[in-house]
């Protein structure tokens, strides 16, 4: 293990063992959780009564009821033993998780081919959006938005937050009426919603694209705190600045896609993946065609290695993993940009959630210089802006894949025929 990779792993130690479980209140009955078995064996709660399962892709899980802090110790466990994150989808019940599984279409999800073709031909409008991003405005809203005590799902600062994206969303939309923003609240989510902007497809509505984050933020160990301290800077307001970023850039000149193209700021990914559970789970029962999904979770901490952007490369679609290299390395590359793979676990992120419902999804996420170094800081009060330089400069490659998978997947909407200049109709 080299040096750094030790000292991101004591951060990590040190970040859980700041909040005790003990610190953990009452906030919310237990719940089932689905996690991984290996995991779950390992972990100082193996003790306790569980079921066995297993998803369409063959991982083996258990079926295990929690409360919050057994929940902590599960995550601290992972985080320090295993120097990896560990996650799970969480059900109020075991009826709930149950159905879920019997529903999983991870295998299709990872193996389907796309439903649209794979072009690189949008350089007309993807080139041009690369030299616009700034770092000084994704700085901005980092800085906001690890402003607030904490982003936790369960308290008026995780509301409000939510309310600020939805705010800030809309002005970018500036009027328009192909633009949207809602709220999506879920049964689980408590009283936090997630936000969606939804940019209407000129061409093909029906065929949608996705880009998400999660919105909210946690404390290790403090679980059910509402008043924790939780910044959250790089998990993962580092995501939702970068989407906003991008919103910014797409709409500045008037932008009109071919396909709907809609993003997403996520409530409650903190506490087992709620939120977009619960709006993969909507899109699946509408029928949505969802052609694809970024999911963008921690962009702003580098280790001073060469590389930029790290692609996950389990629970992910295969094709799609693959058009992104081909982005990343006809867009990026030429920029000095340089990416790497690596696996993330069972649940990690809200990738999973559109991939257990059969959606096809890729992530990427910041990369430190060995597989196991990860932000020393996650979950902990050190998560701030501060402890990156009080620089948003890591997101700037993040923004740019983000913009060149929207240029290239959602496309631009071809300006009508009949083109009226000084009043004069021009040919096309
Ligand atoms: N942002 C993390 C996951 C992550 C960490 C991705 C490091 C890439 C690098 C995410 O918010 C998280 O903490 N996930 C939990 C699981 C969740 C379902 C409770 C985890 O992996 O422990
Ligand atoms: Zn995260």
């Amino acid at each position: 293990m080299s040096a750094s990779a030790r000292t991101a792993l004591l951060g990590l130690v040190l970040a859980c063992a700041l909040a005790s479980p003990s610190g953990s209140q009452a906030g919310e009955p237990p719940l089932f959780a689905l996690t991984a078995a290996d995991t779950f064996l390992a972990s100082p709660l193996h003790h306790l009564p569980s079921e066995d399962a297993i998803d369409s892709l063959g991982t083996r899980l258990k079926l295990v009821q929690l409360d919050a802090a057994q929940r902590a110790r599960l995550s601290d466990f992972v985080h320090e033993e295993e120097s990896r994150c560990g996650g799970y989808f969480s059900f109020s019940s075991r009826a709930e998780a149950l159905d879920f599984l019997a529903r999983d279409l991870s295998l299709q999800a990872i193996l389907a081919p796309p439903t649209l073709a794979y072009t690189l031909d949008n350089q007309a409008t993807v080139a041009p959006w690369l030299a616009q991003v700034s770092e000084p405005v994704i700085r901005a809203t980092i800085a906001h938005l690890s402003s607030y005590q904490n982003r936790y799902y369960q308290s008026t600062h995780g509301l409000n937050a939510a309310l600020w994206i939805r705010d800030t969303w809309l002005a970018l939309g500036n009027g328009r009426s192909d633009v949207h923003v809602e709220l999506f609240n879920c049964s689980n989510c408590s009283t936090q919603p997630s936000v969606i902007l939804t940019i209407d497809g000129a061409e093909l509505p029906e065929e949608i694209v996705v880009l998400g984050g999660h919105l909210d933020s946690i404390r290790s160990g403090a679980y059910g705190n509402p008043e924790q301290f939780a910044p959250g800077a790089d998990d993962d307001a580092s995501g939702i600045a970068t989407l906003t970023e991008v919103i910014r850039i797409a709409l500045a000149q008037g932008w009109k896609p071919r396909r709907t193209v809609k993003f997403m700021g996520y409530a409650a990914e903190e506490v087992g993946l709620r939120g977009s559970a619960a709006i993969a789970a909507s899109h699946s029962s509408a029928g949505a065609q969802v052609v694809g999904v970024l999911q963008l979770d921690m962009t702003n901490y580098r280790s001073g290695v060469p590389h930029h952007v790290q692609f996950l490369t389990d629970f992910v679609n295969g094709p799609l993993r693959g058009f992104s290299y081909q982005l990343f390395d006809s867009y990026l590359a030429p920029l000095g940009l340089v990416r790497k793979d690596l696996a993330c676990g069972y649940a990690c992120s809200d990738h999973a959630s559109w991939t257990s419902h059969g959606f096809p999804a890729v992530m990427a996420s910041e990369a430190g210089d060995t597989d196991d170094d990860f932000f020393p800081y996650l979950h902990s009060a050190n998560d701030t802006l501060a402890y990156v330089g009080g620089t948003a400069d890591s997101s700037i490659p993040f923004a740019q894949f983000a913009l060149a998978f929207l240029g290239e997947l959602a496309k631009t909407s071809a300006p009508p025929n009949d083109v009226f200049i000084n009043g004069f109709e021009s040919d096309p």
